[in-house]
């Protein structure tokens, strides 16, 4: 196992820089795989109380190996009351117990490695949950030897140190009793943040990762972690803030130390791989985080998609230029030191389908597998969300007792319980714009609860459309959403140039066909997506002689040569020669 083979981390970083090349890259696993994201919760229940757990996920590994995933990222599986699902930690080093025991995790992480896959896990210490020991202990008394733990302050005239907002709404500093002090929590109330300035926390952070590693995991997800450094005084929001909290509170001034001492402390005694979660980080900002040379992380999932469509919860219309502009600036602000981190969907997100897509029948499949072509032949590690190679898609949502998520019931509180925003508006935002879309069970069947429990009911109501869109059919179904995903991560696992290959938007302005190329030396490919209900021509370069048709959703196999007639949400790879 890597732990054994601990070695001088100078030594291995020199190693790396000599590694083998290719298109200038340094070549790496974790820039070659795929990688297939778990929500615990939400994935298959092995004991009918309603809830995903690890012998649920255990029960499902061939579905995933089968898909032809390299890497399985479990959201958080670790003690937690739950007030953020998961993202509250009690206990770093404890197994949530509805998830099931330690001996569970040790028996999964055995059979995904048994498979030949690889698992990383969330690693979430921007904050703990307030039932930590930790914090229990911190809030007790001034001079408890934790209180230097989480970051306590004086109020300001009677109010808030600062101006601070939460995630989730209202002050991010909450009063606490026992002192008469405030604490901070940019998230839930029940989700202190830790103080990253105190060593002692450092090592502490660090001793939980060794814990995990130790055990053979291949790497973490690193929840905000922009957000560990903060300015000790506090300031308020700048003058010319413009809403955008994240801005103001990533990468504080000693971000990168702490990061790199991480690193150097950690993470380069192990050969695993790190992609960190960038929230407020712009993308001229990427390179600090993941350049190699200076040992931190190796990649970061950038949010300038998410933002693309919406503000909090609100709702705002996208375009694909748009959205094809983000990859071009990612093509320019990463050079070949840096590797990027692809996703268009996760837990935090609604379903990619009903987003990007069109999840009406009609379109539904056609939209997904286009989408899915965009996903593995983009240049950086993919990263595919639970359901979406089912093409899972939103949730139908019409009243707020219907949602789950502390974000949306908090935001009821604070703007449409204080009239300062209408239900119905605020509901018909979140039937775009919701977290608990990606949080719908896995639908594995066409039986109750589409397979995903023997419960009579799921801890989140399962979409109701399960009965067409499950496992079962995608597996017997050649042509199915699972099945092209299927093909595409095989093909990209072939294609050096879909990995290495520098990234060209042959039409960045074109309202409705992303059209870019992938090249590597000779070897040259052409994606072609069909952002449209509609059918539609498309001229090709002139010079561009297309040699083969390697897979498409809704093509047969031809050459066309200047105009080619493209079906809606048609998505087509090609070989060509120029
Ligand atoms: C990240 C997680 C999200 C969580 C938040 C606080 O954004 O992805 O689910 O609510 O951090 O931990
Ligand atoms: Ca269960």
């Amino acid at each position: 196992m890597t732990h054994t083979n601990e070695h001088n981390s100078e030594q291995s970083k020199a190693d790396a820089r000599d590694a083998v090349t290719a298109n200038g890259y340094t070549k790496k696993w974790w820039k070659e795989a795929v990688v297939y994201q778990i929500y615990p919760r939400s994935f298959k229940d092995s004991n009918a109380d309603g809830i995903g757990d690890l012998r649920g996920i255990a029960s499902q590994l061939d579905y995933i190996q089968n898909l032809g995933v390299d890497v399985v990222w479990l959201s958080p599986m670790y003690d937690s009351p739950n007030a953020d699902n998961g993202y509250d930690i009690r206990d770093y080093r404890k197994v949530m117990s509805e998830f099931g025991t330690m001996a569970d995790f040790d028996e999964l992480l055995e059979a995904v490695k048994a498979r030949g896959m690889k698992m990383i896990l969330d690693l979430v210490v921007n904050h703990t949950s307030d039932d930590h020991f930790w914090f229990v202990e911190s809030r007790k008394a001034k001079d408890n030897p934790y209180r230097d733990y989480y970051l306590w302050r004086e109020g300001k005239d009677g109010k808030e140190p600062n101006d601070w907002v939460s995630y989730f709404s209202g002050s991010a500093w909450k009063k606490d009793d026992a002192t008469g002090e405030y604490y901070l929590h940019l998230f839930a109330e029940k989700q202190p943040d830790l103080n990253w300035d105190n060593q002692t926390v450092r090592e502490e952070v660090y001793d939980v990762m060794r814990f995990w590693l130790d055990k053979g995991i291949d790497g973490f997800r690193m929840d905000v972690i922009p957000f560990i450094s903060k300015d000790p005084n506090f300031p308020d929001f700048p003058d010319d803030y413009d809403g955008d909290y994240g801005r103001v509170y990533a990468s504080g001034a000693k971000l990168h130390d702490y990061v790199q001492e991480m690193n150097r402390e950690v993470l380069s005694k192990y050969d695993v791989m790190t992609v960190g979660e960038a929230e407020g980080v712009t993308l001229a900002e990427i390179p600090l985080l993941v350049d190699e040379r200076r040992d931190e992380l190796n990649m970061v999932f950038q949010f300038d998609v998410v933002k693309l469509d919406r503000e909090s919860w609100r709702w705002k219309s996208w375009t694909l230029p748009g959205l094809k502009a983000i990859y071009t600036r990612f093509e320019r602000g990463l050079d070949k030191h840096c590797w990027n981190a692809l996703f268009l969907s996760n837990h935090d997100n609604p379903r990619v389908v009903s987003r990007f897509g069109d999840d009406s029948p009609p379109y539904r499949m056609a939209s997904a597998k286009l989408l899915a072509m965009m996903l593995l032949t983009l240049k950086g590690t993919p990263f595919i969300y639970q359901g979406d190679e089912l093409g899972m898609t939103n949730y139908p949502f019409t009243n707020i007792a219907e949602f789950d998520d502390i974000q949306v019931k908090n935001a009821w509180q604070a703007e449409v319980l204080t009239d300062q925003v209408e239900a119905d508006d605020y509901i018909i935002n979140l039937r775009r714009t919701s977290r608990d879309h990606a949080r719908t069970p896995m639908q594995w069947d066409a039986s109750d609860n589409a397979g995903f429990t023997l419960a009579a009911k799921a801890w989140l109501a399962v979409n109701p459309n399960y009965k067409e869109i499950n496992a079962v059919q995608a597996l017997n179904d050649q042509d199915s959403i699972y099945n092209f995903f299927k093909q595409l991560i095989q093909l990209r696992k072939e294609t050096p140039a879909l990995i290495y290959g520098d990234y060209v938007d042959l039409d960045p302005q074109h309202p409705t066909i992303f059209v870019f190329t992938r090249t590597l030396e000779a070897d040259k490919y052409l994606v072609l997506l069909n952002f449209s209900n509609d059918d539609t021509t498309y001229k090709l370069p002139v010079n561009m002689r297309i040699e083969q048709l390697l897979i498409s959703n809704l093509r047969e196999q031809d050459k066309p040569s200047l105009f080619i007639n493209l079906k809606g949400w048609e998505a087509s790879l090609y070989k060509f020669n120029s």
